[in-house]
């Protein structure tokens, strides 16, 4: 098989580069190595900057995500018992939407199959070579056959456990990590969201957040240490928990329910530099990794989506490699500012295990500054509605 570019990936950077480059008139592939039904069924990320929501506009995906996707205006901070409001719309005129990733990769999914593009899922041990040559070659199976896609470019959008990444000689490329010594459990509930807005919390006993999926259906994170497994959190404690950790006046306005998903996930900060080895590109986790504080991880891998269909398009509509050249560059700029948010609010917002009386000292500081400078939040309201492209 020959095709224009191979996307490995079906994630939402996959999904979205292969729709943003069929409108372009340029051909793609996506090879994925989970089932379609294990894909959509995976829930992540629920907050979308306005530059995301404007590019699925473009990319003709808007139609549910107006109808369905809630916009909001502001988002609480709670530091102990004091709140403050990071009101996005006064202090920018700016919001964001709520709009499930899951939500996001349906509606890429059936876009993808109306327009009957090749998508090939449960394909397994996949392959890249060939991509630091003008003839990039993709390999894998299916029901036991090996297949072969010759290819003018590679996308790695397969995540930060991909083949893609890995694929890259290690002397030419550079890795940057930070670990952070907890995690999230995250449940979902068909119970009415504890407030309108998303609520981040600080409390003595750990973070949490309270987030949601629509009217009826709430998502809510609680801080948990990283030996932590979901089957040590019965519906029951993990109410308890958030209750316990809620500004008073919300305690009782929380409705509890039997949960419909319960997961853990790590903490980490991430980047791999450059993004591009020859005519191979990293775009979205398979490049970066930012702690979920902030809901910047699924906003990053649209940006770079955004970066990587611009390129490629002026080099196939224009014969102009610019774009190529400069991908990496562009996409890390935006990428190290939307770190260094993810980092400093989840400094912030955390109770770290190993926390000096200093260090405390100096929380408890940041976020009095927080509650007394407008300039200060509306540094924080820039970052959360998204930086410019
Ligand atoms: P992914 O969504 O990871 O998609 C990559 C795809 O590549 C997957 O479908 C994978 O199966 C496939 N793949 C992997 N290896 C191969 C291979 N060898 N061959 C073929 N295909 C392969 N962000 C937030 O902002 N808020 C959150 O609450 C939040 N929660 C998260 C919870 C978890 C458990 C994880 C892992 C991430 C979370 N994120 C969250 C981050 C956000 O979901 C990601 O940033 C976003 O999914 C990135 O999209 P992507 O397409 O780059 O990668
Ligand atoms: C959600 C997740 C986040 O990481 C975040 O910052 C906000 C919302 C969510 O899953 O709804």
């Amino acid at each position: 098989m020959k095709t224009q570019v191979v996307i490995i990936g079906a994630g939402p950077a996959g999904l979205l580069l292969g729709q943003l480059l069929h409108l372009a008139g340029i051909e793609t592939v996506i090879i994925e190595r989970q089932s379609q039904e294990y894909v959509l069924s995976r829930i992540r990320a629920g907050v979308l900057e306005q530059g995301t929501v404007n590019l699925l506009h473009e990319a003709g995906l808007g139609a549910r995500l107006a109808k369905e996707g809630l916009v909001h205006h502001g988002f609480d901070l709670a530091f102990g018992t004091q709140i403050l409001n990071i009101n996005l719309h006064q202090l920018l005129g700016k919001e964001v939407t709520v709009y499930g990733q899951t939500e996001v990769t349906k509606d890429l999914a059936n876009a993808r199959s109306a327009a009957h593009l090749t998508t090939i899922y449960s394909a397994e041990n996949v392959s890249i070579t060939g991509f630091d040559s003008n003839h990039p070659k993709v390999q894998y199976q299916l029901a036991g056959k090996t297949h072969e896609i010759d290819c003018d470019f590679i996308a790695g959008c397969d995540g930060y456990h991909g083949v893609c990444r890995a694929s890259i000689p290690q002397n030419a490329i550079k890795e940057y990590e930070r670990v952070y010594p907890f995690g999230w459990l995250g449940i979902l509930a068909d119970t009415k969201p504890v407030q309108e807005e998303l609520i981040y919390g600080n409390h003595p006993d750990g973070f949490y957040l309270c987030s949601m999926r629509s009217p009826t259906r709430s998502r809510y994170y609680l801080q948990c240490t990283l030996d932590d497994h979901v089957n040590h959190w019965s519906d029951e404690r993990f109410w308890q928990t958030l209750q316990s950790r809620l500004p008073e006046n919300l305690q009782a306005a929380l409705e509890t329910g039997p949960s419909i998903e319960k997961s853990i996930a790590p903490l980490r900060s991430f980047v791999a530099e450059p993004l591009r080895f020859g005519r191979l590109f990293l775009a979205g986790d398979a490049g970066h990794i930012v702690p979920p504080t902030g809901a910047k991880g699924l906003n990053l891998a649209v940006s770079d989506v955004r970066y990587l269909s611009w390129a490629l398009m002026e080099y196939y509509q224009e014969k102009n490699e610019s774009g190529i050249q400069h991908y990496s560059q562009r996409a890390l700029a935006r990428i190290w500012k939307a770190e260094r948010f993810s980092w400093s609010l989840t400094n912030l917002m955390h109770q770290f295990p190993d926390m000096s009386g200093f260090e405390k000292k100096m929380q408890i500081a940041e976020f009095d500054f927080l509650m007394s400078s407008e300039s200060a939040q509306r540094a924080i309201a820039e970052n959360y509605v998204g930086l410019a492209y």
